[in-house]
């Protein structure tokens, strides 16, 4: 292909900083393809978002139906059929009818949006005294600056220093629920509960808000479900100080983690849940707010509260519709639980590589983590940059990233999976030999490497 190199600085977050991005020019099914004809399986559905994989014509042929039929509405203006429909079908899957619908046009402006709304919300209750986020370590909401103020992900908040909005910082208990970090299991999601009760307790003096969580916590933290207990307590304590619970699932919302939403794995009902990426398959960019009716009933109407000019887009909401239909066919529930299936089961096999320090997740979410010292040692670089680079090497997509603490450093250093909903065993098996190959020549077994019956060692600086 006849490619000329771009002139645009790329400043796009979540970078690894000493890679050059290599271009694309075209998708066939699972594979992406670049300007030098490279294919790379994509084992990460983009990020999370084609979980139909590319090239289909089903939603092409709706794309292009609805951008025929009506491809712009300003929804200050009007209302349009299909933001309409994809509101009610949206809000009938995650179980709650009742759920109102804000869209937007990315996670982060969804999450923004959230805490925007939590705010009018509070100031409609409680006056304007309660102005803070909740929020936890390690997490990722967006980057837009209120969403990114909630981020706990220190790599992307990192160049902003103490510009980005006081946010009340809670812990949590992922080591109790990943025991392979080596922090001792027992009393974590106490001593986590426990604070949340401090900081839930202290609500008025400390001017919370909301509190926003992702009930399985993706890359950033390494592919973590949230203790089911501690985010009841969480869920509980908000209900009774009135704090709004923002449940951010743009990553694991219409059944990344399994079932509609990660909540739904504890039984929690948010105030207010954001959905994004897969709501479109990739698509399109298009993320989703669903706001309880009791919050939405404190809103005044008469407020100019949000919106975008690309808001509730017809053709986003047309595409929406028919992820919805593909989500109800059974067939396609039977491969997801195949193929989760299937990546619980090579998880123990991948995790007696030597180079891996351990495997964990939940549904079609996998996290492949990796001895970050011994890649700095012979590497000088992360291990999930070294392994991402081998698995493009190998022909394979996958998502790298580090779960990094202010005092402890480095938590995690790991490789995450998170395959189309409607891959078929070759694919996934394909990405298993594609990513035992890769992590095969990422390590050669050194002399003195640990042996897999040694206990974890934990995170150093
Ligand atoms: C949990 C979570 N929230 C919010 C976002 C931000 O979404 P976007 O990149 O579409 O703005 C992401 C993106 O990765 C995410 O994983």
């Amino acid at each position: 292909m006849n490619y000329q190199a771009p002139r645009h600085p790329d400043f796009t977050i979540n970078r690894v900083p000493e890679q050059k991005l290599r271009t694309l020019y075209r998708a066939d099914r699972f594979d992406l393809i670049d300007t030098r004809d490279r294919r790379y399986l994509d084992a990460v559905s983009g990020a999370y978002a084609a979980i139909f994989g590319y090239t289909n014509p089903d939603i092409s042929s709706v794309m292009a139906d609805a951008s025929a039929t009506l491809p712009f509405v300003h929804n200050a203006r009007f209302r349009n059929v299909y933001a309409d429909e994809f509101a009610r079908r949206l809000a009938t899957y995650v179980g709650d009818q009742s759920y109102r619908v804000y869209f937007s046009v990315s996670g982060s402006d969804g999450v923004e949006a959230a805490i925007r709304i939590a705010l009018l919300y509070q100031i409609s209750k409680h006056g304007p005294a309660r102005t803070r986020t909740a929020a936890l370590r390690y997490s990722y909401h967006g980057s837009t600056h209120g969403a990114l103020s909630a981020t706990g992900h220190l790599p992307a908040r990192r160049c902003y220093a103490d510009t980005l909005a006081d946010v009340v910082r809670l812990t949590p208990p992922i080591h109790a629920a990943e025991p392979a970090y080596g922090t001792p299991v027992s009393g974590m999601t106490d001593a986590c509960t426990a604070e949340a009760e401090r900081v839930l307790g202290a609500t008025d003096a400390l001017g919370l808000a909301a509190f926003v969580v992702e009930p399985v916590m993706g890359n950033a933290a390494g592919s973590v479900a949230l203790p089911r207990e501690y985010l009841r307590r969480v869920a509980d304590l908000c209900a009774q100080q009135d704090v709004v619970l923002i449940a951010d699932e743009v990553t694991t919302g219409l059944g990344r983690a399994g079932p509609p939403t990660a909540c739904m794995l504890s039984a929690v009902r948010p105030d207010i849940l954001v959905l994004g990426k897969a709501i479109t398959a990739g698509y399109f960019p298009m993320s989703a707010v669903l706001v309880s009716e009791r919050i939405a009933a404190a809103l005044s109407p008469d407020l100019n509260l949000l919106g975008h000019t690309h808001s509730a887009h017809p053709i986003g909401a047309a595409i929406g519709i028919r992820v919805l239909d593909r989500l109800a066919d059974e067939e396609l529930a039977e491969n997801k639980t195949a193929i989760a299936a299937e990546m619980k089961g090579v998880s123990s096999e991948i995790e007696e590589l030597t180079s891996v320090k351990y495997v964990r997740g939940t549904g079609l979410l996998y996290s492949v983590a990796f001895d970050t010292e011994y890649y700095q040692r012979v590497h000088g670089r992360s291990a999930s940059s070294v392994v991402y680079d081998l698995c493009l090497e190998q022909g394979l997509l996958v998502m790298p990233g580090t779960c990094v603490d202010e005092n402890r450093g480095v938590l995690s250093d790991h490789i995450t999976l998170a395959p189309a909903f409607s891959m078929g065993p070759g694919e996934v098996e394909a990405i298993f030999d594609r990513l035992k190959s890769a992590l095969n020549g990422a390590r050669p077994v050194p002399a003195d490497a640990p042996t897999k019956s040694r206990p974890p060692q934990r995170a150093r600086n």
